[in-house]
């Protein structure tokens, strides 16, 4: 099938190259005619597992091309997916404005039947809006479908939720593009479930709220294990085991980040905000998510006392692992912390550090893990990298002034460090 697909970022780049790799022609605009160039050249501008191949491959067998003109797009091909972001504004309602910019471009290049798709994470009656506009701004009377098709992939496993999605969401207002619809997404085989738009938009923001809601949940069960002298991941085994509860996403640390549960969990509450309903349970998973970062630092202080003239080897800058992304990182922000304390950092991330430099100015970058230790007083984690795992701890411990290591992700057993003659703190054990 001939596809369109408007905005490069994570969504719409991955969407793009996977809807090539099962066989649809694909075209995918954006804006940013370097990014463009970048990708017609062969360049990716984010890392992403797999995705550089599967970019080069589609590219050469024809199947996958960029331009930057919203008009070539409309005319190649008769279902155009929408993809751009939706930042979050100051009060934590969501920037509309680059949907509202693609729905009026597309509606000035339409001359025939169009399903029109949105992907981007939207607010609950977007759809309309999009419709409303499409309507208003088409030159001529040509007609047209509003679909919700929202995207649950996560960030450094992208190309795998892409092709083995556990299910796929169509929201429709009408039943003309449903079959078109569904054959796009027959090659993935997933369940696909088609229901309305609004509930569409709606399953988006309901599932990261509830991801974002078992992170904290979780957390707080740590904090309870800490004071009872409990282990988190021996409780978080025995309740995953529960198929109701299930073991994912129940691993404590300091906290999410990213560009997306923070982002729809404000979205979420504004969005309960603007009909009618106080999303307080939204609410306190908010403040523990805060909170989980004060009781990190916390701990901190209270082993090194002072931290000014401290230095510290910090281990991961990314939000999560398998990403370079930066954006409300908890480890960034965690940095910016120690250094507001005084103290001075080397830090280490296997793919973040050139995207960390502009926020983190100040500190001391290391291309081997092995080096962060160097002269520092302490290490801490604060991603959860597998390849972290790895660290050579006796050379680590060696290269400290005292075996300190505060791992905010839990990657190392507490019994084994302690008998290597670490001080070492985790979370929730
Ligand atoms: C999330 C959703 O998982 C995805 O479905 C949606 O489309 C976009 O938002 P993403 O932001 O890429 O994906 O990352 P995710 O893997 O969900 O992790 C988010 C944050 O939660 C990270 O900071 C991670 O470290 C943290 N996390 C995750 C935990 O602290 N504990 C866990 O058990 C899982």
């Amino acid at each position: 099938m001939k596809l369109t697909i408007i905005g490069t970022g994570y969504v719409g780049l991955v969407s793009g190259t996977c809807f090539a790799e099962v066989g649809h022609q694909v075209v995918c605009v954006d804006n940013d005619a370097a990014k463009v160039k970048m990708l017609q050249a062969g360049g990716i501008p984010i890392y992403e597992p797999g995705l550089e191949e599967m970019v080069k491959k589609n590219v050469a067998a024809g199947r996958l091309s960029f331009t930057n003109s919203t008009a070539e797009g409309v005319e190649k091909s008769d279902i155009i997916f929408i993809a751009v972001p939706t930042p979050p504004q100051a009060d934590g309602s969501v920037d509309l404005s680059f949907i509202e910019r693609v729905a009026r471009d597309i509606a000035n290049s339409m001359t025939a039947y169009k399903i029109i798709v949105d992907k981007s994470t939207v607010p609950v009656k977007t759809g309309d809006k999009v419709a409303e506009t499409i309507k208003r701004y088409c030159r001529t009377k040509v007609e047209f479908d509003v679909v919700s098709n929202p995207e649950f992939l996560r960030e450094g496993f992208a190309v795998e939720d892409l092709m083995h999605p556990d299910r796929v969401v169509i929201g429709v207002r009408s039943p003309r593009p449903i079959e078109a619809m569904k054959e796009i997404y027959v090659p993935f085989k997933a369940p696909i479930i088609v229901t309305d738009i609004n509930s569409a938009e709606l399953i988006k923001h309901a599932a990261n709220s509830f991801l974002a809601l078992k992170i904290s949940y979780i957390n707080a069960i740590a904090n309870i294990c800490e004071a009872a002298g409990a282990n988190v991941q021996e409780v978080a085994n025995g309740i995953g085991l529960d198929e109701r509860i299930g073991r994912r996403f129940l691993n404590a640390g300091i906290g999410f980040g990213g560009s997306c549960f923070p982002k729809d969990l404000s979205a979420f509450i504004k969005i309960a905000e603007t009909i009618g309903y106080d999303f307080r349970l939204l609410k306190e998973v908010q403040r523990l998510n805060a909170e989980q970062m004060d009781r990190f630092v916390k701990k901190i202080t209270e082993t090194l006392w002072v931290l000014k003239d401290k230095k510290i080897g910090v281990l991961g800058l990314a939000f999560k692992q398998n990403t370079d992304d930066i954006r409300s990182s908890p480890a960034i922000d965690l940095c910016q912390r120690l250094l507001k304390e005084g103290a001075t950092l080397r830090v280490h991330d296997p793919k973040a550090m050139d995207k960390a430099k502009a926020m983190l100015p100040n500190v001391t970058y290391v291309a081997d893990m092995n080096d962060v230790a160097e002269g520092c007083d302490a290490i801490v984690v604060a991603t959860e990298w597998d390849d972290f795992k790895k660290l050579d701890l006796d050379r680590a411990k060696d290269a400290l002034t005292h075996p300190i290591m505060f791992d905010g992700r839990n990657l190392f057993d507490p019994a084994e460090m302690e008998s290597r003659g670490w001080v070492y703190k985790s979370i929730g054990r």
